[in-house]
């Protein structure tokens, strides 16, 4: 016979290794994940639901799956959303104001996503529609549902918003409202890495500007940050993607992450670390690469400056910095005629971006 302290040592030796196995299944994620209760994921599926069924949907035609509406650049009807999701006051209201003054509003609507945990000055402009909010952390899915939650609302609140710009209290525009709407709906040469989708001048296609990058230093890290198999069967790794979550959005891929229930499922885990998760970097690139991956740029209309990234914060510009050359620098790209927003920006850079806001940012 085994005497009893042998079969306990035995088994307790035996159970080391399942438990290294299991581990990761069986102990909480560490730290602190912010979980989403039930009731405000039940708020959020509701909120989608209404809108999936209210939302004007584009007639569908399968010889052209790609054109999201049959209605031609010449329809004055077509608007563009702003979406805003912040968590402090809109610093740069004021610049907004005056980007958006004197443009008819059957142009445009802006949303306002603002965490109702702090003390928010609305803007004095009446355009500016906050939406019902909910509580956000950084890096977190939490980000993911706040953005849902605007393009959401967008797309009930008016069948006219065709295109879908999130943006953050720390962006700044970089042209006119003229000039950023002609260049989404009108010009056939401001994407400079398709010429299929114009033909003879014409505008034949609109497609949604989205940074999706597949080779980041990263990624396989990311991939697993919820466990081995936890993307798995759905999202093998060779789909997974990385890209900015600042982005422009046509209509139907607004209608396409709010109808997802199956990559939500994936990234609303919370990750086993912290530094290596960023949901909210990777659901929208990996959902829509792989939705309709004809449909998007795979670049991005917002500049950002990741040189000398610091605790994964961009560059941020400070009031000494903001000059004609740097508005100038900041539309370069080497995807479209030019950026059209730009990040980040501390809030102090408000008085000189006003003042060159009529002679350099707006004048064209
Ligand atoms: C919110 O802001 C208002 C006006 O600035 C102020 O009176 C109020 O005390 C603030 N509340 C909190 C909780 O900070
Ligand atoms: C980006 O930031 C670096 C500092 O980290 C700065 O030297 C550089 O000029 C910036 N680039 C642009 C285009 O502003
Ligand atoms: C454009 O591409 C060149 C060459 O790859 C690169 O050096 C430059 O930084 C790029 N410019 C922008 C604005 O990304």
């Amino acid at each position: 016979m085994f005497s009893t302290p042998f079969v306990l040592t035995f088994s307790l030796l035996l159970s080391l290794p399942i438990l290294f196995f299991l581990a990761p299944r069986i102990l909480p994620p560490h730290p602190n994940p912010i979980p989403i209760s039930p009731t405000d994921e039940l708020d959020d599926i509701n909120l989608f639901n209404k809108a999936i069924s209210h939302s004007f949907t584009p007639p569908s035609s399968s010889s052209h799956p790609s054109k999201f509406f049959h209605l031609s650049s010449q329809n004055p009807n077509l608007k563009i959303a702003f979406l805003f999701l912040t968590n402090t006051n809109l610093h740069f209201a004021p610049l907004w104001n005056l980007f958006f003054h004197d443009t008819p509003t059957k142009l445009f609507n802006i949303y306002v996503h603002s965490d109702p945990s702090t003390n928010i000055t609305r803007p004095n402009n009446p355009n500016f529609k906050f939406i019902p909010s909910k509580k956000t952390y950084r890096a977190s899915p939490t980000l993911i549902s706040a953005t849902r939650r605007l393009l959401a609302n967008a797309l009930l609140d008016d069948p006219s918003n065709a295109y879908f710009i999130v943006l953050s209290q720390y962006c700044i525009p970089l042209h006119s409202f003229s000039y950023t709407y002609r260049s989404l709906f009108l010009s056939p040469t401001f994407d400079l890495t398709d010429s299929e989708s114009t033909q003879f001048g014409v505008r034949l296609k609109y497609k949604s500007f989205v940074e999706i990058i597949s080779n980041a230093p990263k990624l396989w890290k990311r991939y697993i940050a919820r466990g081995r198999y936890a993307m798995m069967p759905e999202i093998p790794f060779d789909k997974f993607r990385v890209g900015s979550q600042f982005f422009t959005l046509t209509r139907k891929h607004a209608l396409v992450v709010v109808k997802d229930r199956m990559f939500w499922r994936k990234f609303k885990v919370p990750c086993y670390r912290d530094d290596e998760c960023y949901p909210e970097e990777h659901y929208f690139p990996t959902l829509l690469s792989m939705a309709d991956p004809d449909g998007v740029t795979s670049y991005t209309l917002t500049r950002v400056n990741w040189t000398g990234t610091v605790n994964g914060h961009p560059y941020t510009y400070r009031p000494d910095e903001v000059s004609r050359e740097l508005i100038l620098r900041l539309r370069e790209s080497n995807h479209s005629e030019s950026y059209l927003f730009a990040r980040k920006f501390v809030p102090d850079c408000l008085e000189p971006l006003m003042h060159i806001a009529k002679s350099v940012i707006f004048k064209d």
